[in-house]
């Protein structure tokens, strides 16, 4: 079939995507199965008792109707049968004929239950009737009786049958539904319950991506998810232990290359072509710069200050005015738009960092800086710094979040420090539960008009 792999794929496509859908769909599912089952075998058990009970009324009314007419002098009989009132559909009539019609004969069983009952009726043997045609099958709306009376003539009557309701019982109706949907919800509520530390798991795991000092999970719960929420710890333990150790190499390199970097700084000194004193002493610096620059990296990583609300607006206010006083710019590039108070849950010392960072960066290499803060949305604060500089080649958009990753025209010492600004802003607002990007302003013409920091974090 050709269009079985797309429709495979659709029904793929629809699938729901988390476990708890899945299983809930899947419980649901057979649950409906297994109602629908059990309310077709109760409609058929109910088909068949209403059946039999307008089998045995009509075939007490037969009998009785019979019984009349036998005891009654032929002369009179036909009156006995006008008279008969055997409720709507139901007719009568003597005939020298036996039924015609061209239904079935009944069911041997009903054949045999009205022979029987005959007997039971008291009528003398000789008015007992010489023959017995019963027509009709299992599923005919009319059942034919003819009793051929001993005198050869025919009783012939029509019963209607009509069709069994098997849905009758509101009660039932309402019964059954009441409790569809409760197992329905009770199935719901089961599934939400045992997925839900799968769901925790899954947490755990995307908070730890953020920050790895988050607090541990629970070892509790089934056994497969005490075992899971174990390993995982000790996952969460070793990746702290390797972010430590290699923390700690880096600022015991850049603490013992201090001391080699003042010494050769002093024996500049002595050199005595001054140009190339010059030039060594600048690279010197700038060795310095980032033994430091990596120093304070290390601090930042090591140092757990602890989060507290914190007023965005003031806090941005500040890093403006702090930017102006360094005569980074003028006052009138540095620019604030958005609310005149926001607070946010922050790590403030660490927030300062990376915001400032941001904020130099803007003057630095885009010659103003321009913030906003727009208004909590869906739970998140966004907060821009615009510049009106060359923006940053697309393909470094991202490199620049590397450590010590630097754009080549910002190389010179007078714009730059050392590179870690970006990644220590990205790596400080991912433990808030927030992030940082940069990305290139562009008019309509697709000129670039500037570079944009945007950054997000929980409101
Ligand atoms: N607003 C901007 N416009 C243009 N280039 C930018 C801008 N912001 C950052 N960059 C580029 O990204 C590089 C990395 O920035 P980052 O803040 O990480 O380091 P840095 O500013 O060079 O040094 P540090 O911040 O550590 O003193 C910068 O050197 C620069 O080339
Ligand atoms: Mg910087």
């Amino acid at each position: 079939m050709p269009g079985w792999p797309a429709a495979a794929r659709k029904a793929k496509s629809l699938r729901p995507r988390s476990l708890a859908a899945r299983t809930a769909l899947l419980m649901v599912a057979a649950l409906t199965l297994v109602q629908v089952a059990g309310l077709t075998i109760h409609a058929l058990d109910r088909v068949d008792l209403q059946r039999l009970a307008q089998t045995r009324d009509a075939a007490v009314h037969a009998i009785g109707l019979y019984r009349a007419v036998a005891l009654t002098a032929p002369a009179q009989r036909a009156d006995v049968v006008n008279d008969y009132d055997g409720g709507e559909g139901a007719t009568a009539v003597l005939g020298d004929m036996s039924p015609q019609s061209n239904l079935p004969p009944s069911s041997p069983a009903l054949q045999r239950q009205i022979r029987a009952d005959m007997q039971l009726v008291a009528i003398p043997q000789s008015q007992r009737p010489a023959d017995i045609v019963l027509l009709g099958g299992p599923l005919a709306e009319r059942l034919v009786v003819g009793f051929a009376l001993p005198d050869g003539t025919w009783l012939n009557m029509v019963m209607p049958m009509p069709p069994p309701r098997p849905w009758h019982s509101t009660a039932f109706l309402i019964a059954f539904l009441v409790m569809t949907l409760a197992a329905a919800l009770l199935t719901l509520w089961m599934v939400r319950r045992l997925i839900a530390p799968v769901a925790t798991l899954a947490e755990a795991a995307e908070r730890l991506g953020r920050d790895v000092n988050t607090a541990p999970l629970p070892e509790d719960g089934p056994s497969e998810l005490a075992t899971a929420a174990s390993a995982f710890n000790t996952m969460a333990g070793r990746i702290r232990r390797l972010i430590a150790d290699r923390t700690f190499l880096l600022t015991a390199i850049g603490h013992d290359l201090r001391t080699p970097i003042t010494r050769m700084k002093l024996r500049a000194e002595f050199l005595e072509d001054a140009e190339l004193q010059r030039k060594m002493l600048d690279d010197l610096n700038e060795l310095q710069a980032m033994v430091a620059a990596t120093l304070e990296f290390g601090r930042d990583i090591a140092v757990e200050e602890p989060a507290r609300p914190v007023d965005l607006v003031a806090l941005m206010r500040t890093v403006l005015d702090d930017a102006a006083d360094a005569r980074l710019a003028d006052e009138a590039v540095l620019t604030y738009a958005g609310p005149q108070r926001l607070v946010v849950p922050a790590r403030p010392l660490a927030m300062k960092r990376a915001l400032a960072n941001l904020v130099t960066n803007a003057v630095l290499y885009g010659g103003c800086a321009r913030v906003e803060i727009s208004p909590p949305a869906g739970g998140m604060v966004t907060l821009t710094v615009d510049d009106n500089g060359p923006g940053v080649p697309e393909e470094a958009l991202e490199q620049v979040f590397q450590p010590f990753h630097r754009v080549e025209e910002s190389r010179n010492r007078e714009t730059g420090g050392v590179g870690l600004g970006l990644p220590i802003a990205r790596n400080m607002l991912r433990a808030h539960g927030g992030e940082v990007t940069l990305s290139n302003r562009r008019d309509a013409a697709g000129r670039v008009l500037g570079a944009r920091a945007t950054v997000t974090m929980p409101a």
